[in-house]
């Protein structure tokens, strides 16, 4: 049987009036929305608080954190206490700081929240991050398995890797490592300044448990019919073609 999966919408927004605008007029059919860095910065907190309290979605904040254990354990702490359900960090950061994350995630009460380990940006390919890590050559997808294994090594929710690694992710990890696929494209949208696109139905078949939906949904001229492409796409499997998406 096929698990569907979770599609995120990221709001990524300089402003908050534009994010909340979207978020509510894709609301009916769309549950879970990102703040990214860029909204964060300029919205503050009260964006999270907003989504939550005034739509009732659930909200993944995608900050990235990447710093010593004890400022990452404040940080994830923070974003649960937001009431956030996904947070992320960085996969690189080492055994310490990703076990912080975990107790820090684990320490709240309620609700419970995800931390999910950012293994490979979607917008590297095997030349740039190879240059980027001053290294002569490297594979993405070798790098995207080790990182994947210190996450699960320290009891991560899951990892965030492109649909173009998802699947062996999947195989070597099971249920026990959640994969978020972003780099999200319909058939024939633009790829922008991504190198590892997939389409949500790919994703979907390579193991991913929540797909994000950036400007192929928020820069599409009509976002609301973009978002329900998307799930008619997710539902490609099932027999009635009706999708079964939370
Ligand atoms: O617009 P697009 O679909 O390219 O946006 C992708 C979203 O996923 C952005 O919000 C970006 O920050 C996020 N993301 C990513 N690659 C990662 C982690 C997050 O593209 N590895």
């Amino acid at each position: 049987m096929t698990s569907y999966a979770k599609p995120i919408v990221a709001l990524d927004f300089e402003r908050s009036g534009e994010a909340f605008a979207l978020a509510r007029r894709l609301s009916d059919d769309c549950h879970f929305f990102k703040v990214g860095s860029a909204l964060f910065t300029s919205a503050g907190p009260n964006i999270v608080r907003e989504l939550r309290d005034g739509l009732g979605v659930d909200v993944f904040l995608d900050l990235k954190f990447h710093d010593i254990p004890n400022t990452v354990a404040g940080s994830v702490r923070a974003a649960v206490a937001l009431g956030t359900r996904l947070v992320t960090v960085h996969a690189a950061g080492g055994k310490a700081m990703l076990e912080a994350a975990r107790d820090a995630a684990a320490s709240a009460a309620s609700p419970e929240c995800g931390v999910l380990g950012v293994t490979v940006l979607t917008s590297l390919d095997d030349a740039s991050l190879a240059s980027s890590w001053g290294r002569r050559s490297l594979e993405v997808r070798d790098e995207v398995l080790r990182l994947a294994e210190s996450c699960a090594e320290a009891g991560l929710h899951g990892v965030v890797c492109s649909g173009w690694e998802a699947e062996d992710v999947h195989a070597a990890f099971g249920e026990s490592l959640a994969v978020l696929v972003p780099g999200i494209r319909l058939g024939g949208d633009e790829a922008h300044d991504q190198r590892r696109v997939v389409t949500p139905h790919a994703a979907q078949r390579a193991g991913a448990r929540y797909v994000v939906l950036g400007r192929t949904v928020t820069a599409a001229s009509d976002p609301s019919s973009a978002f329900r492409r998307v799930l008619i796409d997710l539902a490609k499997d099932t027999v009635d073609g009706m999708p079964v998406v939370g």
